[in-house]
């Protein structure tokens, strides 16, 4: 298939800020007690801030306020900026960027399509402020992955159709997104066993053999 365009989820994708949303979580989920795993940490891939921490409630007998609810996100989200703001271009892997810079000078526009309200923060951190021809993040959505909406705003944004598109997820939240959306899909991590997934990825430099 001839792609015109990649869009690239970010956490677990580009880079590795899935680490630190689990150590964020964690120490949120450690202050109050209440349970949390690698096993739970898996199910936020994907999914909004507000989502994930209903995910993680479900774990905790007690019944939280809206304002509690929000407090915890904020928490959360002040320990994990902290962590972002310790990147540097350093922690963009060179198999990423090589296999980025390959594809564009194949003539392939680039976007983001991340849940993230951080997504423009960590693509300053790792140096990719101006890099992609569009971000679509969770500032310009209503609705988190598994819906479509975060990809096809980056598709709008890029100005090509969903079906010229091919999408990279670590999540399986991000590829039952694709597929609803009408894209195809590459997995990696995780997503790379998904069933609906269309080409399993085992390195990040699968995409020269699946994109061009
Ligand atoms: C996604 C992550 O990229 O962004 C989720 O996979 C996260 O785990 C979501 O919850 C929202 O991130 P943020 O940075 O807006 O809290
Ligand atoms: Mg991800």
């Amino acid at each position: 298939m001839n792609y015109k365009a990649v869009i690239f989820d970010l956490d677990g994708v580009i880079c590795s800020t899935d680490k630190y949303h689990y150590l964020a979580w964690k120490k949120m989920a450690d202050s109050m007690g209440i349970y949390f795993d690698e096993t739970i940490n898996n199910r936020l891939r994907g999914v909004s801030r507000m989502e994930s921490l209903e995910i993680i409630l479900e774990q905790c007998d007690k019944e939280l306020s809206q304002d509690e609810k929000q407090a915890l996100a904020d928490k959360k989200n002040k320990m994990y900026v902290e962590l972002l703001a310790q990147m540097t271009e350093k922690d963009l892997s060179s198999e990423v960027k090589e296999t980025l810079d390959m594809l564009r000078e194949k003539g392939l526009k680039l976007a983001i399509g991340s849940s993230s309200k951080n997504a423009k923060f960590i693509l300053e951190r790792l140096g990719l402020k101006d890099y992609f021809d569009a971000v679509s993040d969770g500032t310009n959505i209503s609705k988190s992955k598994p819906d479509p909406e975060v990809f096809l705003k980056a598709a709008e944004f890029l100005h090509i159709s969903p079906t010229e598109c091919l999408v990279v997820e670590d999540a399986k939240a991000g590829i039952d997104a694709a597929k609803a959306g009408g894209f195809d899909s590459a997995g990696i991590g995780e997503a790379a066993a998904c069933k609906e997934v269309i080409h399993s990825m085992h390195s990040f430099s699968d995409l020269i053999g699946i994109a061009l």
